[in-house]
Formats: C-alpha cells, sequence, structure tokens
C-alpha cells in the first residue's frame, strides 16, 4: 500500500462551481463510535453505502486520521485494496451498489491546533465540522450532499467526562469497567456531516423547558463550565424566544425531545449550528452585567437566534454544495435580523446592521477578494464564511420579500420547506419557491446572486416650476470586480419620499396617476441602467428621501449638502435621517482631508449634531447614532485612495470642536441619563446608556474640560462593564496618567475571566494614542496572549489590524510588518484564523506609496513560507493579484 504524499509547496487547487457533480454513493446510515483519548481518541464509523448510478469507485475524504483497520460486509479489507489519495483520502475500487463498510481510526484530540474536527479546549472535547472537519474524525464522503441518520456512542473517563452528548434524542447510557462509561445518540433527521457534533467533559447544564405549540415537551439545556451558571440567563431567553419567534412568523416548530447548547472557550468562529447541539464561543453565550457590555447581549440575542434558526434553514434543507452557502447564511441572517428587529427598536437595530453592512462588506466587494453572494469558485471555502455571503445574502433576501409582499414570501417559505425538506438544494430552488408562490418573475433579480460588486446609485433631479413637473433620473453602475469586467443593470428597489422645503410630506403623484390616491411613500423599481421617474402637480421644488430602510444595498450619490442637511433635520425615516446627517459629514471630512490645514466644524455639521442630541430624550438610542461621526474606515472608502492619518486627524479634530461647543449639553446628559436604577438590559436602557457614553466620549477631548475626571469617576463606580469600559476608553486614549492605574486595576480585577480579558487587549489595540503600535507589539508578548485562542487574536491582531486605520497604516511601515509576523507565526498554528486576520495587509490598492509598497512586499514574505496553508495562500495571491 503507497500513500502517494501531496506536495505540500504545489499551487492549491481552484474548484469551480460548474464542476458539481452527485456523489457516486450515498451514505444513508452512519453508526459512530468513539473511545474518548486526549491523544488517541478512536473512532469506528460503520457506513451504509448505496451507490448513486452506475459502477465507479468510491472516493472517502479524510485528513490526520491515521487507518488503523477496515472491513467491508464484515470481511476485513487487505491493505493494497485501499487506495491512498494526496491530501489524505482514501479510495475503493469494485465495492457492491450496497455494503457496509467500517473503518477504525486514531486522531489526537491535543494534537489538533486547528479547532477543525475533535479538538480539546481547557480539558475537555469538542468538534466543528462545518465547513471540512468531519474528515478529520473519520473517513467518509465530506460534502454537503450526502445525508444520513447517525447513531454515536460514545466512552470515556467518567471522572474527567462526566458529560457526553451529540446530535439527536439521548437513546441510553452505562458504565463500564475501568472508571469508564458511555452514553448513545440517535438523530431521527437525516443529514450532511458537517452538522455532526459531539460534546464531552467537565460541564455543568443550566435547564429550562419550551413547549411548542403543538404541546411537545422540549428539555434545553445550556453547558458550560463550573462557575458560569449564572451568566446563561441572556443566552436562554433569547432561545426561547426564537423558538416562539419562529412557530409565530414562519410555523416552524422544533423537531426533537432536546435543544442542547455547549459553551466553549477556543472556537474558530461565533457559532454551530449542529443538529440539537449547538456549540457556542462563549463570548455569544455567557454575559452578566459586570462582565458584559450592551453590545455583548445583543450579540447574544443575535447568534442565539442566529443558530436555533438553522434547524429550519440549514439542518431541515441544507445546501447541495458549498457554493450554495449563503442558501443557508444569507436566509438565517434575514430571520435573525427580523427577529431581533422585533425585539427592540426596529429603526435602530436596522441602522446599526446597515453601518456593519457598510464596514465590512462593501470594501470586501471593491477589494481583491469580492465575489459574488454565490461564488463561481474557491480555493479553500472557509475564505468564503463572508459578510458577502452572510450580509449580502441577508440583504438580498429582504429586498426579495420587499418586492412579493411579506404575504407572498411567508407562502415562498411555506413552499421552499415543504418542497425540500430533507434535501440539499440550491439557491435555484430558494429563488423558484419564492416566484412560483408569488407569480413575480425573478429571473433578473437573481443577478444580485451572481454579480460580485455593490453598485452604484446616482440621482439627478429636473424641476419644472411652471408645470410643477419634477423628474428623478436614476443611473446604476456596478463597477467592475476580479474576474467579472461586465456587469448588467440589477433591479434596484428605491423605497422614497418628497419633501418639502419646510421638511414635510409632498404627494407622489407619477405622470399618468390619479392625484386622488396619490401616497407620501412609495417603491421606484430601477431595473435598467438608467430610468426616469416624473412626479406631477408638485407645489415646489421636492428634496428626494431616497432608500428609506437602507431598501438596497448601493451606493447613492449626487445630492448635495442642502438636501442632506433638510433630510437629517427632517425626514420621517430615521434612516434616511441618519444616513443623511452621515453622508453630510462624510462629504465635509473629505473636503477637510484635501484641503488640509486646520478642520473647521462648520454650521451646517453642528447643525446636525445639534438636532441629533434634541433627540436625547425621545429616542437617544437614535440620538448617540445620529451624533457619532462617521468612522475613519468609512471615510477611507470613499476616497479612490486613502489618507488615514489626515482622517484621523480631522475626526479627531472634530470630535474636539464638538466637545467644546456642545460642552455644557454634553455634562447635562451625562449627568441626567445615568442609570436611574440597577442594570437593566432594555432597548430605552441601553439607547440611554449609549448617548450618555457617547457625550462622555466627546466632552472628554474638549481641552481643560471636566470630561477626564468624569471618565475616572465612571470607571471607579464600576457597575455594568458597559459604562466601566466606556470610560476606560476614553482614559485609554487620553493622556491622562490615571490611565495606566486604569488599565492595571481592569487587568487585575478580570484576569481570570478570559472574555473580558479580551476587552482589555482590544482597548488597547484600538486607542488612539500615537504610542499604539509599541504597546500592541509588546502585548503580543504578553503571559496572556495566547496565539491559540482565537478570540484572543482577535482581541488584539484582529482589533488592531482592522479596527485601527490610523495606526496600522502607520508610515513606517511597522503595522503591516507586526500583521505578516502574526500571520506568519499563526498559520501554522490555526490557518483559518491567519487567513482572517490577514486581510487588511490585502487592502494595498488604496494606499500611496510608499505604504502599497511595504504591504505587497509583506504579503511576498508571507507567500514565501514553505507549508503555507491554502487557505493563507488564496488570500495573500489573490490580495497580490
Ligand atoms: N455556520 C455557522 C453559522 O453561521 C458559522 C460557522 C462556520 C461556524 C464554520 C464554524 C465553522 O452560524
Ligand atoms: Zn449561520
Amino acid at each position: 500500500m503507497s500513500a502517494p504524499q501531496a506536495d505540500p509547496d504545489a499551487t492549491p487547487a481552484t474548484i469551480h462551481r460548474q464542476d458539481y457533480r452527485p456523489p457516486a454513493y450515498w451514505v444513508h446510515s452512519v453508526d459512530l463510535h468513539f473511545a474518548l483519548h486526549p491523544t488517541e481518541t478512536v473512532v469506528r464509523a460503520r457506513l451504509g453505502l448505496r451507490r448513486n448510478g452506475g459502477p465507479a469507485p468510491l472516493e472517502l475524504d479524510g485528513e490526520a486520521l491515521t487507518l488503523l483497520d477496515a472491513s467491508i460486509d464484515g470481511v476485513a479489507v487487505e491493505p493494497a485494496r485501499l487506495q491512498h489519495l494526496p491530501g489524505g483520502g482514501l479510495r475503493i475500487d469494485d465495492l457492491p451498489a450496497e455494503c457496509v463498510l467500517e473503518t477504525r481510526v486514531r486522531i489526537s484530540p491535543e494534537a489538533n491546533t486547528e479547532l477543525s474536527g475533535l479538538y480539546l479546549s481547557g480539558g475537555n472535547y469538542f468538534t466543528q465540522c462545518e465547513a471540512e472537519g468531519f474528515r478529520r474524525i473519520t473517513y467518509f464522503p465530506d460534502r454537503p450532499d450526502v445525508m444520513s441518520r447517525y447513531t454515536v456512542t460514545i466512552e470515556a473517563d467518567r471522572a474527567s467526562c462526566p458529560v457526553l452528548l451529540s446530535n439527536g434524542n439521548p437513546a441510553g447510557h452505562g458504565e463500564l469497567p475501568g472508571g469508564r462509561h458511555w452514553a448513545k445518540w440517535e438523530d431521527p433527521h437525516p443529514k450532511p456531516s458537517y452538522l455532526f457534533a459531539l460534546v464531552a467533559g467537565d460541564l455543568v447544564a443550566v435547564r429550562d423547558r419550551f413547549t411548542t405549540q403543538s404541546g411537545r415537551e422540549v428539555a434545553l439545556a445550556i453547558y458550560v463550565r463550573d462557575g458560569d451558571q449564572d451568566a446563561c440567563g441572556h443566552a436562554m431567553d433569547s432561545l426561547k424566544a426564537s423558538m416562539r419567534w419562529d412557530e409565530e412568523e414562519y410555523g416552524l416548530e422544533y423537531d426533537l425531545d432536546v435543544f442542547n447548547i455547549a459553551a466553549v472557550s477556543d472556537f474558530n468562529m461565533g457559532a454551530m449550528e449542529n443538529k440539537g447541539l449547538n456549540v457556542f464561543n462563549t463570548k455569544y453565550i455567557l454575559a452578566r452585567p459586570e462582565t458584559a457590555t450592551d453590545g455583548d447581549y445583543e450579540g447574544i440575542e443575535t447568534v442565539v437566534a442566529h443558530e436555533y434558526f438553522h434547524n429550519w434553514t440549514g439542518n431541515r434543507v441544507t445546501c447541495r454544495d458549498w457554493f450554495q452557502l449563503s442558501l443557508k447564511e444569507g436566509l438565517t441572517v434575514f430571520r435573525d435580523q427580523h427577529f431581533s428587529e422585533a425585539m427592540g427598536s426596529a429603526a435602530v437595530k436596522r441602522l446599526a446592521n446597515v453601518r456593519r453592512l457598510r464596514a465590512a462588506q462593501f470594501p470586501e466587494d471593491a477589494g481583491p477578494m469580492a465575489h459574488p453572494v454565490r461564488p463561481d469558485s474557491y480555493v479553500e471555502i472557509n475564505n468564503f464564511y463572508t459578510a458577502t455571503v452572510y450580509q449580502k445574502g441577508s440583504e438580498v433576501v429582504r429586498m426579495m420579500r420587499a418586492l412579493i409582499g411579506p404575504e407572498a414570501f411567508r407562502r415562498g417559505m411555506d413552499l421552499y420547506i415543504q418542497r425540500h425538506d430533507n434535501q440539499a438544494v440550491t439557491i435555484e430552488d430558494f429563488v423558484a419557491a419564492m416566484q412560483d408562490a408569488s407569480g413575480t418573475d425573478l429571473s433578473r433579480f437573481a443577478r444580485w446572486y451572481a454579480q460580485a460588486g455593490t453598485p452604484e446609485l446616482h440621482v439627478t433631479e429636473d424641476f419644472d416650476a411652471a408645470s410643477g413637473r419634477y423628474t428623478l433620473s436614476l443611473a446604476q453602475r456596478t463597477p467592475p470586480t476580479p474576474g467579472q469586467p461586465h456587469k448588467q443593470p440589477v433591479p434596484i428597489p428605491v423605497a422614497m419620499g418628497l419633501l418639502g422645503a419646510g421638511g414635510g410630506a409632498l404627494p407622489l403623484r407619477l405622470r399618468g396617476e390619479n392625484a386622488a390616491d396619490a401616497p407620501a411613500e412609495r417603491v421606484l423599481l430601477l431595473e435598467e441602467a438608467r430610468q426616469d421617474f416624473v412626479f406631477e402637480g408638485l407645489p415646489e421644488r421636492p428634496t428626494p428621501s431616497l432608500l428609506r430602510g437602507f431598501s438596497a444595498p448601493v451606493k447613492l450619490s449626487g445630492l448635495g449638502q442642502d438636501s442632506l442637511g433638510l433630510l437629517a433635520a427632517h425626514d420621517s425615516d430615521p434612516f434616511v435621517a441618519w444616513e443623511s446627517g452621515q453622508q453630510y459629514a462624510t462629504a465635509a471630512m473629505l473636503r477637510m482631508v484635501a484641503q488640509g490645514g486646520e478642520p473647521v466644524l462648520g454650521e451646517g455639521l453642528a447643525a446636525i449634531a445639534a438636532a441629533a442630541l434634541d433627540r436625547a430624550d425621545s429616542d437617544p438610542a437614535f440620538a448617540a447614532e445620529a451624533f457619532a461621526l462617521p468612522s475613519e474606515s468609512f471615510v477611507a472608502d470613499q476616497m479612490p485612495v486613502a489618507d488615514p492619518e489626515a482622517i484621523h486627524a480631522v475626526r479627531q479634530s472634530l470630535r474636539r470642536q464638538l466637545g467644546i461647543r456642545f460642552a455644557p449639553r454634553l455634562a447635562e446628559l451625562h449627568d441626567r441619563l445615568a442609570d436611574p436604577g440597577p442594570y437593566r438590559i432594555d432597548g430605552p436602557s441601553i439607547g440611554r446608556r449609549a448617548l450618555r457614553n457617547a457625550a462622555l466620549s466627546v466632552l472628554s477631548m474638549a481641552p481643560g474640560g471636566d470630561g477626564l475626571r468624569r471618565a475616572r469617576a465612571q470607571y471607579a463606580a464600576g457597575g455594568n462593564m458597559t459604562d466601566v469600559l466606556a470610560a476606560l476608553r476614553v482614559l485609554v486614549d487620553s493622556d491622562d496618567p490615571a490611565r495606566l492605574d486604569a488599565l492595571a486595576d481592569f487587568h487585575a480585577r478580570w484576569r481570570h475571566d478570559p472574555l473580558v480579558l479580551d476587552k482589555w487587549f482590544t482597548l488597547q489595540a484600538t486607542s488612539s494614542r500615537p504610542d499604539t503600535l509599541a504597546t500592541v507589539q509588546v502585548l503580543a508578548l504578553h503571559p496572556d496572549f495566547d496565539i491559540r485562542n482565537p478570540n484572543r487574536v482577535r482581541a488584539l491582531v484582529g482589533a488592531f489590524a482592522a479596527g485601527n486605520p490610523a495606526q496600522f497604516h502607520a508610515a513606517s511601515g511597522e503595522g503591516y510588518r507586526f500583521l505578516a509576523e502574526m500571520v506568519i507565526a499563526l498559520d501554522p498554528v490555526n490557518a483559518q484564523v491567519a487567513a482572517r486576520v490577514v486581510s487588511p495587509l490585502t487592502d494595498w490598492k488604496r494606499q500611496a506609496e510608499p505604504r502599497a509598497a511595504i504591504m505587497r512586499a509583506e504579503l511576498e514574505r508571507i507567500l514565501a513560507r514553505p507549508g503555507l496553508s491554502k487557505g493563507t495562500f488564496e488570500k495573500v495571491s489573490k490580495g497580490l493579484a
């Protein structure tokens, strides 16, 4: 038996969507047995195989497995019959059309630093199989279109592993000699291998119950480490609220007797929707007022809902292949956002989500990794768990719902699930269900899935006062992206209204319509490259309010500062009001960056800030969003060649001037908005804290004011983490001598709580102080920095490179060198995380020389590393192209 060695430095292969072929064999049943051991776990797998079509070899994926033996229908297979494939898989020729293949392999959870497959975290066993981790557990056709019924038996030491969990329902347990015990699990629902999970170890359960709409009892449990039981309440509440919401909104009920969640502090992503056994990053489960911020609480609600909603959109109906990833992710993000909007202030949730989309997805769509929501090719699928697949995918579903209406959308969901329950399907299947249920032709709309790049929507206007006729011309263009030089127009729904000079709504009567039923808001559909919309009967020149609620994920241009100022002050749509203020400020900042010299806070900008503060009482959460200046990276994204240092200087100067100008008002807000009683995690309380801390942050910029004194007092007062961290943020950005004591105090107090310690790292990594890069370099050597823990890597390296543009892009190039060194050290440990954090280095096309040249040189240095992972190879080589 010869095992061909894959050449580690050969160029990794590209997988193409068009090359999809159905599998040669189905696996209808899987019976797994695990004998758990830190370095020598033995996995026995019995696969019930059935050929799919004519005779063909069976190909099984495998990675980092040691094969012990194999048999077919109970007869041992001679080693010569097993062909080892490059990369670690197995091939077997001449199998019968139906048979049972049994293999035994040995794996080492302890050696698994990639956190894919079966690994150890804090002495406990966890698995992560999406996308291709199951092949690191046993030989298997590890692709989502192979769906099987699983039975799992786990055997382990009783003392160190009292808890033994897998998917589905419990099906027995017992004692074994030598202090060992076993448990058996049966999952009645066929599933792809990426949804397999096993959790074993010394964990404790926080329990609850849920009665489904048809009266089924479900036992709920969240498994955490002893001592964390008191931090699971918010996650449990969020779970029950999600279960209820899916019943009420979609009629979808949970389908097992138990729903288990296990929390783990070493995890590559946020959480994972394994059937009946979700595994979560502790970041999205654990929360106490004194350890978690309001943002953390909101993240928990969203992610718990997201994973729960996957039970139907992802698990019961899954993906045929990984190019269809947005079929489950875009749809499920849409569902979790819709849910979160319903749980809190919908408008503020919406604009926060838009802010995130523009911070992460728009740059991706404009960069070297730009890809359609349904990609056409990949080298490493883990690189395609992106803002495009998730967030833009969600926007596409949202637009579809807006186009066909909520009732037709609900019928479409019903049809989709009825047609495809227990199937692995494609995005076309989803669109077809929506089309059939609505009777709307969605073939053009489907371009949104196929075309990369953010469409640019440009508006021009013409008003004829004599006839009262107003022509709104909308033009669209999508810039070229790698591999897609020519773009077609996409259907863009533009929710809109028209405002009079006083800010009131004007009637919307399109040419040829009846005056009597002119609405105040309507949705224009721009389907061509350019279209004119002619409105009649207007008493005065209107100002257009466009993309209300962010009705399409596009970039809007063409409105002047006067229009933006009017919309910011008066538009009835909170999204457009916020957005117009942001666009106004962005244009002003860009002008200051271009002009150089001392930035001046103009009256227009001051008026927008004042209007934001006027809403302090009616809607503090909105006021906080509207008072904030656009981020440095958002401003940079609007420039063909960015100037990170100049942008930083302009923004800091404007914040200082806002602090001076509004000092009394900000101080008054900081006094008045203090929490009246104990910490509460409801929308109004969150909004109040957000505005109060925004006020403190800007106030502390004013020289000679009492902002820093307030921050010191707020830090010393302790209390909830939102306020403590906001105060520490202010100090860490300042020259205040108290900042070092406060940082030391925070570290001493929280050194044993990894999630809080992550905040300590991030706070320093994202500081606006000019010595931040040196601090970050020292922190990478701190005993609490651990390159094997993804949360810690993200907290320091990720936060610095992606969240501190002015320092990362320091002219010396030291920031680039630091990131490259971290990526080189991380790649052999955890390639997935390495490939993720490298992204900011690939943005060199938007930097001026000599920065761009240094960035390229650092990318080349990474690329030259022998044995580089294919994921980092893909990001870096595409980043250099
Ligand atoms: N499928 C997970 C989610 O979106 C994300 C994930 C992907 C987690 C890959 C782990 C690994 O909820
Ligand atoms: Zn998901």
